[in-house]
Order: C-alpha cells, then sequence, then structure tokens
C-alpha cells in the first residue's frame, strides 16, 4: 500500500488541481465541465470556499480525492451552507469523509459562523454520526418572491394576475381572469419515480 499524506487545502490556493477537480465532482453528479468550472472557480477566501482533499503518495502523485464547499445562506448570516462533500468511490468508508467534514467545520467555526447547514438526498446517516440534526429547509439563493410575480394560488389556478378590482371594469376583470396561462409541456419521463427528497439537517459549531 502506498504511504498517503493526506492534505485538506483551499482550492483557490491550488488552481493546478481544478481539473481534477472538476473530473471528480462530474463523475458523481454530471454536469457541464464550464458550468462546473464557474461553480468551482468562485473558491475565494470571502466564501463560498472549496476545501479540496489531496493525497500525496510517495511515488510523487497528487490526487484530489475530496471536494466539499463552504457557502455564505442570504438570510443567516450565522449560518453557512455545506455543500457537494464527496470523496472519490476508491477512498470512502476509510475516514475521509469524516475527516473533510471536521475540516470544513473548523474553518466555518473560525469564519464565525456558529452553525453549519446542509442537505441530503440519501447520507442522512454518515452526518447524524457527525452530530447533525435534522431541521427546517432554509432558504439557499436569492430573495423571496416578488409581489409582482403571480401568487402560488394565482399560478395553480391558472389566472393571471389582476389589478385592484375597483379599477377595472367587470367586462375587463372578466376577460382578464378567464385568460389562462398556457400549461407547459409534460415533463419528461424518469425512471427514477420514487427520487428520494432531499432534507436539511444542521450542526452547531460552538462545541
Ligand atoms: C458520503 C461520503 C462523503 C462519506 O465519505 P466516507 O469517507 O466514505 O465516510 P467515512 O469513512 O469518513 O465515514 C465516517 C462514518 O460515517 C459512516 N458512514 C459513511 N457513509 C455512510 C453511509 N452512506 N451510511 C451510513 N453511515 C455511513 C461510516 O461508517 C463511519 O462511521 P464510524 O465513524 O462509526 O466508523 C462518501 O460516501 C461520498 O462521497 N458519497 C458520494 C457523494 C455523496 O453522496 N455525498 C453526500 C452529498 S449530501
Amino acid at each position: 500500500m502506498e504511504n498517503h499524506n493526506i492534505v485538506i487545502v483551499a482550492l483557490h490556493d491550488k488552481p493546478d488541481a481544478i481539473e481534477d477537480c472538476i473530473k471528480l465532482l462530474n463523475d458523481e453528479w454530471p454536469r457541464s465541465k464550464t458550468a462546473r468550472m464557474r461553480s468551482i472557480e468562485s473558491s475565494n477566501p470571502n466564501l463560498p470556499i472549496s476545501l479540496i482533499m489531496v493525497s500525496n503518495t510517495t511515488t510523487g502523485n497528487s490526487d484530489v480525492i475530496g471536494h466539499a464547499k463552504i457557502a455564505r445562506l442570504p438570510f443567516d448570516t450565522g449560518s453557512c451552507m455545506i455543500e457537494s462533500v464527496l470523496i472519490h468511490p476508491a477512498n470512502r468508508g476509510k475516514g475521509f469523509g469524516k475527516l473533510l467534514m471536521e475540516e470544513c467545520e473548523k474553518l466555518a467555526a473560525k469564519l464565525g459562523f456558529s452553525t453549519a447547514v446542509l442537505s441530503t438526498h440519501d447520507k442522512q446517516q454518515f452526518y447524524q454520526k457527525l452530530g447533525y440534526e435534522f431541521c427546517q429547509p432554509v432558504s439557499q439563493y436569492g430573495a423571496g418572491p416578488s409581489p409582482s410575480k403571480p401568487s402560488l394560488s394565482q399560478v395553480k389556478e391558472n389566472k393571471i394576475p389582476t389589478k385592484s378590482d375597483k379599477s377595472i371594469s367587470h367586462e375587463e376583470k372578466e376577460l382578464r381572469t378567464s385568460v389562462t396561462v398556457p400549461q407547459p409541456p409534460p415533463l419528461p419521463k424518469s425512471n427514477n419515480a420514487f427520487r428520494i427528497a432531499k432534507v436539511y439537517m444542521k450542526k452547531s459549531l460552538n462545541q
């Protein structure tokens, strides 16, 4: 067995590992190389940070065997999101996932976050072992629904939103409320009919 020397570094401090990192991620979660590049190239000290686990062997090879990303949450400055946690298939079950998560948590605490949040479809047990517990879903992106957009109930009823009832004539109101939004095409049939819903988990970093 080769003697492994494992290091965990920020991807922006090791840009020569970007290609390997893209391959690691895309082998697990296929995505266009450009989209993946855009996502991981954003790694910077002010977040998001992509942490990579690199295995340097005595034979001089340097392999990227793990990745995890720490990102800010738009509505919660005290919490960060840990995403895209991945260990190369050949290196799973050796404690590397746990090690990488611990490094993420240490760095997140150092950056001032008191809670780490993540979402998962099927790795609840792995995260539970690391001390995570189930929590309410968090919003990861941008602002909430814009007031100018139709409400969910309006979309469900397929009605275009109207101006204030008083400001339009009865005929116009009838016309507007009877206009229906075209139906989107049906979703492609998936073999994965029972796709598991994702759950959110969190862990306090003040321990
Ligand atoms: C999930 C993943 C990161 C775990 O990495 P790993 O290196 O295999 O995990 P470790 O060896 O560090 O395991 C730490 C502990 O969790 C347990 N564990 C790991 N994966 C587990 C799983 N799928 N279910 C239950 N327990 C698990 C281990 O048995 C170990 O327990 P122990 O401390 O009692 O021995 C890895 O399996 C992976 O990359 N999976 C594919 C990508 C993925 O699904 N990522 C998660 C996205 S939310």
